[in-house]
């Protein structure tokens, strides 16, 4: 794919569904009972691999446009598979299943692609098997994963790592355990687990850092609609702000709290950034409009990465248009993302002429010098590709992103939804 230097970005868009919420409504329509019908459905491999692997559990699931209906047969009702959980390249399928089939009266197999294979799993396993699951990984804890459904008691348990991905997998075991399960995070991470729960009628509690789940008896179908991804909403904004004479309007964008930290980075930034709130359902929307802005390094670390993990690397893009330097740090996670992240950015970002420099946990990246069009490889990972094609817009020249199929993942529609606005 090739892209050249834009000359203004402009229009009213909406972006791909969210991916973490549309994930969880096909697995709490699978364990509750009656029907969920969930509008606005992500159509990317991630969550057609979800729904692949509930479909091979037994449970009915039909898919209309971007409606999906998933027909459950309560908190009990999975069937023992017949066949491997293909899981693909998708950690939240991978991390989520192993706390949500652990206690259940059945044996699986869960794995995934070579990148699944890569990604470690004894962060889930060993808390699981502290709650008395029957979990093994291979090689020291990767996929292929075997699971032996057992009973499960509730246990206290302090995360070592802020991720909504294995607290997530500890609340949906907890859901089936004896007793309560109380998990502490050590950063607030996306809480979108906890909002659907209560919002299917379990009771999970949260104060500050602290996340009490209560056993289930029994959850209930509801249904939902999935507001747009703020993590693909973040390659406009970015492209927006980078490219002059630009400036795009967003609509029904999710704006949960959990997941904003890309918009205070970039306000800190001097982004020209505004947002209108529409109601306050479960989850909260609204439409962001961004305009070009001169933007100025910053800081981002601590509390701030769980807000934004998944944006990282396009806020290093952001960060190269900026004046001064920027410091990414606290954020080592992003060396066990679909690639190494950090050392993905730091390779791309020196093929454009940029200064960059990997630390142990991120990066340091001097901005504002010119910036010029390479050939990006996107190491098949779907947010390096989508970041070096915004960056892309913004340098000088044509540039070529090898392999951006792998945008596929989590925004299928992203170089169209790019053409309309060019
Ligand atoms: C996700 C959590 C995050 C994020 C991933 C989706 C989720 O992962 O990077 O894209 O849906 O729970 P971690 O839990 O590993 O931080």
């Amino acid at each position: 794919m090739e892209i050249t230097t834009s000359r203004g970005l402009r229009g009213m868009i909406t972006v791909a569904p969210d991916k973490s919420i549309s994930h969880r409504a096909v697995m709490m329509g699978s364990i509750s009972k009656g029907k969920t019908v969930i509008q606005n459905f992500l159509m990317g491999e991630d969550c057609l691999s979800t729904i692949d692997c509930f479909r091979k559990t037994g449970i009915p699931i039909d898919i209309k446009n971007n409606q999906v209906s998933v027909t459950g047969n309560g908190l009990r009702g999975l069937k023992p598979p017949q066949e491997l959980l293909y899981t693909g390249n998708s950690g939240t399928t991978t991390r989520l299943l192993c706390g949500l089939l652990a206690p259940q009266h059945f044996s699986c197999t869960l794995d995934g692609d070579a990148s699944i294979r890569r990604r470690p799993m004894n962060r889930v396993i060993e808390p699981l098997r502290e709650m008395g699951a029957k979990i093994t990984g291979t090689k020291g804890g990767y996929s292929p994963i075997t699971i032996e459904g057992t009973g499960l008691r509730g246990i206290n348990y302090n995360m070592p790592v802020a991720s909504a991905q294995l607290k997530s997998a500890l609340i949906l075991a907890g859901l089936y355990a004896d007793g309560e399960t109380t998990i502490f995070e050590p950063k607030a991470s996306r809480n979108h687990t906890e909002l659907m729960i209560n919002g299917f009628g379990g009771n999970i509690t949260a104060e500050k850092n602290k996340i009490t789940v209560n056993p289930a008896e029994e959850l209930f179908g509801h249904d939902i609609t999935v507001p747009g991804d703020i993590s693909s909403a973040a390659f406009f904004l970015v492209a927006a702000l980078i490219v002059p004479n630009s400036e795009i309007t967003i609509q029904n964008v999710g704006l949960n709290d959990t997941r904003t930290g890309i918009i205070d980075v970039l306000k800190s930034m001097g982004a020209s950034i505004h947002i209108e709130k529409a109601g306050d359902g479960i989850e909260p929307a609204g439409t962001i409009t961004v305009k070009h802005s001169p933007l100025h390094g910053t800081e981002i670390g601590g509390e701030l990465i769980p807000r934004l993990i998944d944006e990282l690397p396009i806020l290093a893009v952001a960060a190269a248009f900026a004046e001064g330097r920027t410091v990414i740090r606290d954020a080592e996670e992003l060396k066990v993302k679909e690639s190494n992240r950090i050392e993905a950015m730091e390779n791309e970002l020196k093929k454009a002429g940029i200064n960059v420099c990997s630390t142990v946990d991120g990066l340091i990246i001097e901005g504002g010098k010119p910036v010029h069009s390479a050939n990006f490889q996107t190491y098949n990972d779907h947010r390096v590709a989508m970041s070096m094609a915004v960056l892309a817009l913004a340098a000088e020249g044509t540039s070529r992103i090898e392999n951006h199929q792998c945008i596929n993942i989590s925004y299928p529609d992203f170089f169209k939804t790019l053409k309309s606005v060019q």
